[in-house]
């Protein structure tokens, strides 16, 4: 069923997709190129901090439109797309778990893919697809389980994703030598599958021998992908903690291409690497702590400020004084500030409301929304920080401690398994398009000076 629907958003896709064996290769996104043209230099000239050729060498390629991705749009003010909606519409219009107004994750998936909010049977037969390619090979857990317990969870998470990589029926398609340009998505598609069935299952085995001792809970095949993987950690069998990180997967699962794990998947990608390679190196990514790691980082700040506080109640003018002295020991404040976006992060205001709903009173979320008062101005006052407003690490952490899942280093493994549904089908997607191999230019410090003036 899926597959018929990525064939049919393809078809009516502006892409000329059904050329790729036609050629020469890469003809249809060559063909697209010259129909846009290039970025001219005025579109950077727009933008604030007037662009230069230098800028665009040093400026770590801010702004710069040289990627294309299907999935979603990520406006500056608006926040992320998927595939022309907003988060607020995702929510009401994807299919729902019974008794949750939590969109599934799961049917986004569906959507990225394919362009079409999936009916409720199709999401059933979706997940009935994903707990059959679900279970993990027995030498990928005699790996996990031998890993060191301090390693942290995301390396042991990239770990288990090569593990995976033998599995890949991309890998053995391209090595059997018959595969054709036309057929990669279809492999590719295999791939996705079978990777987002397995991610949660390699996750919560990763969380139960880090955390709870190698105790691990079976995966439950009449629950949702999302509700099974919050099932599997074990730290809260409530439907509650289920609706929490049904939201979190579905929230994070796609900010189109060029964030660090998407751009990473895809550049890997193009080389045609298979998509566990390709993704285990956007996990990498994913774990540096200006990414994914941030809310990890944002929760061990709202802790330590927490402790710090002893027991008085938070204020504005005390959160002013802790962001100035974060700032002062030259440390970023994580969960504030980004690269495209210049407002409150859309993802942040859904966190909140469910907080709102659910626990205004808990200490930490108290906390984090004086954060919201105080830090902005602190950061404005710096006279550098593009975007004061708080991203959506500035409450994930909060969200999920509420519920018991308070082993922060963990965090960036739930981030993970959500970017997994963006990531492989933007990879479906650069198949689809037939992208060709990345290989932006790049120059000297002494090819600069010569040539910028
Ligand atoms: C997300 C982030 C990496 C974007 O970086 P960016 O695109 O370079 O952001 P800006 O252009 O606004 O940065 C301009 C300056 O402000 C600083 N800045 C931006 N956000 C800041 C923050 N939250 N705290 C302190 N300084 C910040 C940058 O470090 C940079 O300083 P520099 O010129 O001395 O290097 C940055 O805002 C950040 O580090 N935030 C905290 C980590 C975080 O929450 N990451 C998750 C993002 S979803």
């Amino acid at each position: 069923m899926l597959k018929h629907a990525v064939r049919r958003n393809m078809e009516t896709s502006p892409w000329e997709t059904r050329r790729l064996d036609s050629p020469p290769p890469q003809q249809s996104s060559r063909r697209l190129v010259q129909k846009q043209g290039p970025a001219k230099r005025g579109d950077f000239e727009k933008a604030p901090g007037a662009y230069t050729l230098h800028w665009l060498c040093i400026g770590g390629m801010r702004g710069i439109k040289c990627m294309i991705s299907e999935t979603s749009l990520l406006d500056p003010m608006e926040g992320i797309r998927y595939r022309g909606r907003t988060l607020q519409e995702c929510m009401d219009q994807l299919p729902k778990a019974p008794g949750s107004k939590i969109g599934l994750p799961e049917a986004s998936f569906w959507l990225l893919l394919t362009d079409e909010i999936p009916t409720d049977a199709e999401v059933k037969a979706l997940n009935e697809e994903l707990h059959k390619r679900s279970a993990l090979p027995a030498d990928v857990v005699k790996l996990i389980d031998s890993i060191p317990k301090d390693t942290h969870p995301m390396t042991q998470l990239a770990m288990g994703l090569l593990a995976l990589q033998p599995t890949s029926e991309f890998g053995k398609a391209y090595r059997s030598g018959t595969l054709k340009k036309s057929e990669y998505w279809q492999v590719t598609l295999e791939d996705a599958l079978s990777l987002v069935a397995k991610v949660p299952i390699l996750a919560a085995r990763i969380f139960c021998n880090v955390f709870k001792d190698g105790k691990h809970i079976p995966s439950d095949p009449s629950l949702d992908w999302a509700g099974n993987y919050a099932n599997m950690l074990g730290v809260n069998d409530s439907d509650k903690f289920k609706d929490i990180t049904r939201l979190y997967l579905m929230l994070h699962a796609d900010h189109e291409a060029g964030n660090v794990s998407a751009h990473t998947t895809h550049l890997v990608g193009s080389a045609l690497s298979d998509s566990y390679y390709s993704f285990a190196a956007g996990v990498c990514g994913l774990a540096g702590p200006l990414h994914g790691l941030a809310n990890q980082e944002c929760l061990r700040w709202l802790k330590n400020t927490h402790a710090t506080l002893k027991g008085q109640e938070p204020t504005v003018e005390l959160l002013t004084d802790f962001a100035k002295e974060t700032l002062a020991s030259g440390k970023v404040i994580p969960g504030f500030g980004h690269g495209v976006l210049r407002n409150t992060d859309p993802r942040y205001t859904i966190q909140r409301q469910f907080v709102q709903e659910n626990f205004p009173d808990d200490p930490l979320a108290k906390l984090a929304e004086v954060c919201f008062q105080a830090i902005p101005p602190v950061l404005e006052a710096t006279g550098k920080v593009k975007n004061p407003w708080p991203n959506v690490d500035a409450l994930s952490g909060t969200c999920m401690q509420h519920y018991g899942l308070d082993q922060e280093d963990y965090y960036t493994v739930v981030f993970a398994v959500s970017r997994a549904l963006g990531c492989t089908s933007n990879l479906v997607w650069s198949r689809l398009m037939g992208l060709p191999i990345e290989r932006p230019k790049s120059v000297t410090l002494d090819w600069l000076s010569k040539n910028v003036k």
